[in-house]
């Protein structure tokens, strides 16, 4: 069989994930890179032996073999590159947030949906094996009725107003940032693990650096120095660093969870806890081949990700035999395994998040700030796309 071919538009932190994971894929060829840093792009062409490097990615968009592309670009450019690419016939895989308003993730929806393309928004969080044993556990009636989700997505390499980022400034980013960038993976994997939606919510939002020094230079060349005065301009920030929301989900489970990116010490921390009515689960990122289970009246338990032991619906998310540790980089290859299977085999269920769930998570956001701003509890609207 042929091999699928695809092209990566961003080669930055997580470009560079992409890039690793879609050559785990044996049935996809990495045939282009799409990248303004042309010099970058071409080394990293060089080393992993992909044949096309162009400055311009529309030029890659205009080769008729590609039938994909991952979308792996600073925010403000997911909704135009994602549009022009399905347009050009191209399955989208898209990073997140799909787009920077609920309006653009729905023309995206639509467009995919008209044009028959497949379509995911990364949330790739949701496929570390101990999150899908939880999902399994929970669809097994093993956690009995959800009573409360708790948790936090937590990071400190925002702390000091010297820290700078494409992400801090909204011309790029969009609106949101930190419920944007984490809070968003965490909202996604609290729906996916429990199945229930978050349906209203009550969002208080925190900037607490009002200005930061923006390095005059690339910031790449000040990564790890001081900063001396004459290499910065102080600038107004227009972006949150913190978010803290309590939710519900319908009319029985509670919720609540922060997310920031001034949490001194906390680098990944991703934590979710969810209460049952049988028994409590908790898994936190920065050990992911850990779950604790907790029991009113027997012994807590600490058990390791071992694909012979998890239940049998996890199973296919844990390609090592217990004890062999997988993680953040594993969830890219399920989610891309899945995702071409899915251009294969036009009949096969899309078994990864769409663009309809990256609409979902800008409609949450809207929800926050909506209910930020009016200090008030909002309903988050379901929409079709
Ligand atoms: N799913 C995850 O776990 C995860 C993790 C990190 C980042 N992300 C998302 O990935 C995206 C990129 O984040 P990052 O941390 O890799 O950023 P980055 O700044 O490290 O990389 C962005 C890259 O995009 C390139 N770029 C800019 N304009 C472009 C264009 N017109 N065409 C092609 N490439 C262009 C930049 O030159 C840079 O190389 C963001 O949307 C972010 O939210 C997701």
């Amino acid at each position: 069989m042929q091999k699928i071919k695809t092209a990566l538009f961003g080669t930055g932190f997580v470009g560079r994930v992409h890039l690793e994971g879609i050559r785990r894929v044996g049935f996809v060829d990495l045939c282009a890179i799409g990248e303004p840093q042309i010099e970058k792009a071409r080394a990293l062409a060089d080393e992993f032996g992909v044949p096309k490097a162009e400055a311009d990615y529309r030029r890659v968009l205009e080769d008729k073999e590609i039938q994909a592309v991952h979308v792996c670009t600073p925010n403000f450019l997911h909704f135009p590159i994602a549009k022009e690419a399905l347009q050009a016939g191209k399955h989208v895989i898209c990073e997140k947030p799909l787009a920077t308003s609920v309006a653009e993730a729905q023309e995206l929806v639509a467009l995919a949906t008209s044009l028959n393309r497949r379509n995911c928004t990364f949330h790739n969080l949701r496929y570390y094996p101990m999150v899908q044993h939880m999902r399994r556990m929970r669809e097994a009636g093993e956690l009995g009725d959800i009573l409360v989700v708790q948790g936090t997505y937590s990071q400190d390499w925002l702390l000091y107003d010297t820290d700078y980022n494409w992400r801090i400034e909204s011309k790029q980013n969009g609106r949101s940032r930190c419920l944007a960038d984490i809070g968003s993976h965490w909202c996604d994997m609290a729906e996916h693990v429990t199945g229930q939606r978050i349906t209203t919510l009550c969002a208080d939002i925190q900037t607490f650096h009002k200005t930061r020094k923006k390095p005059k230079g690339p910031i790449e060349t000040f990564a790890g120095k001081t900063l001396r005065p004459e290499d910065y301009e102080e600038i107004p920030i227009d972006t949150e660093d913190f978010g803290g929301v309590v939710f519900r989900m319908g009319e029985r489970t509670r919720g609540v969870f922060t997310a920031s990116q001034v949490a001194s010490g906390r680098k990944n921390g991703l934590s979710i806890e969810i209460y049952g009515t049988k028994c409590g689960v908790a898994w936190n990122q920065e050990r992911p081949d850990e779950l604790w289970i907790g029991n009113r009246n027997s012994p807590n338990q600490l058990i390791i990700k071992d694909p012979s032991l998890m239940q049998p619906a996890a199973r296919s998310y844990a390609d090592l035999p217990g004890g062999h540790s997988e993680g953040y980089d594993d969830t890219f290859k399920q989610v891309f395994r899945r995702f071409y299977r899915s251009i294969q085999d036009p009949a096969a269920a899309p078994e990864y998040p769409q663009f309809a769930d990256g609409l979902r998570q800008l409609t949450i956001l809207d929800a926050e700030f909506e209910s930020n701003e009016n200090r008030a509890w909002v309903d988050v609207p379901e929409f079709k796309g």
